[in-house]
């Protein structure tokens, strides 16, 4: 793979606790090995302006926000972070790896939260447009299993796993159906198997489509 070709965007979605963060290091490890360079980054935050608005989503009390707020902040953090950090990095024909994207929003407040698939549709068309990820990952964890996953974190930015099991379980169904739905993108991984078979589904995944798509 050489450096001349398109940039590509990855995304990584799931449940609180579903192993994002070591499966992305790992690919980024395995992406950087193969001679790519590599921009990794997370939502919400990924861009200084964002990770301010970070802070307010993600500490304090559950019921801080509503489903709208939340979204618009969640928005707001985004377009920033696509601004400043995502567009300019795809333009230099970068592999971009993002710990969630817009499908959280559309799980976490779209459909689990009540603002409803129609509005969350209508600020990514807004916002995103056609910068959509080149393939998302799902990492499909059940929510007993990935919020003792997260609890065991212990940091302050619990704010979302405080939501309860009923929430977490919502947002595994809507990300099931965001995958259903946007078939040719997103590929729903078992990830409550072991760490490097869950690693060897995510590598095969990525291969195939950074190879259809350059
Ligand atoms: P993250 O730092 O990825 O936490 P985790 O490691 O638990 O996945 O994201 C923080 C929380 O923000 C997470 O619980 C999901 C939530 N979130 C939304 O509700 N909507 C969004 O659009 C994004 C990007 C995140």
């Amino acid at each position: 793979m050489s450096n001349a070709r398109r940039g590509f965007f990855i995304s990584f979605e799931g449940g609180d606790g579903a192993g994002k963060s070591s499966q992305i290091t790992r690919l980024a490890e395995h992406l950087r090995a193969q001679g790519e360079t590599v921009t990794l980054t997370r939502e919400p935050g990924g861009s200084a302006g964002a990770e301010a608005i970070r802070k307010l989503l993600v500490e304090g009390a559950a019921d801080r926000w509503g489903a709208m707020s939340e979204a618009l902040l969640m928005y707001a953090a985004r377009a920033d972070h696509l601004d400043r950090v995502i567009k300019p990095a795809l333009a230099r024909g970068e592999i971009v790896i993002s710990d969630r994207f817009a499908d959280s929003t559309m799980a976490y407040q779209g459909i689990a939260g009540g603002l409803g698939d129609d509005a969350a549709a209508r600020l990514s068309d807004l916002v995103v447009g056609a910068h959509q990820p080149d393939i998302t990952l799902i990492l499909d964890v059940p929510p007993k299993v990935g919020l003792a996953r997260a609890g065991g974190r212990g940091d302050a930015e619990n704010r979302f796993e405080s939501k309860g099991e009923d929430y977490q379980e919502k947002v595994r169904q809507a990300f099931l159906k965001i995958a259903s739905e946007n078939a040719t993108r997103c590929v729903v991984i078992d990830a409550s198997a072991d760490i490097e078979k869950v690693f060897s589904c995510v590598r095969r995944a990525v291969e195939m489509a950074i190879r259809a798509a350059r």
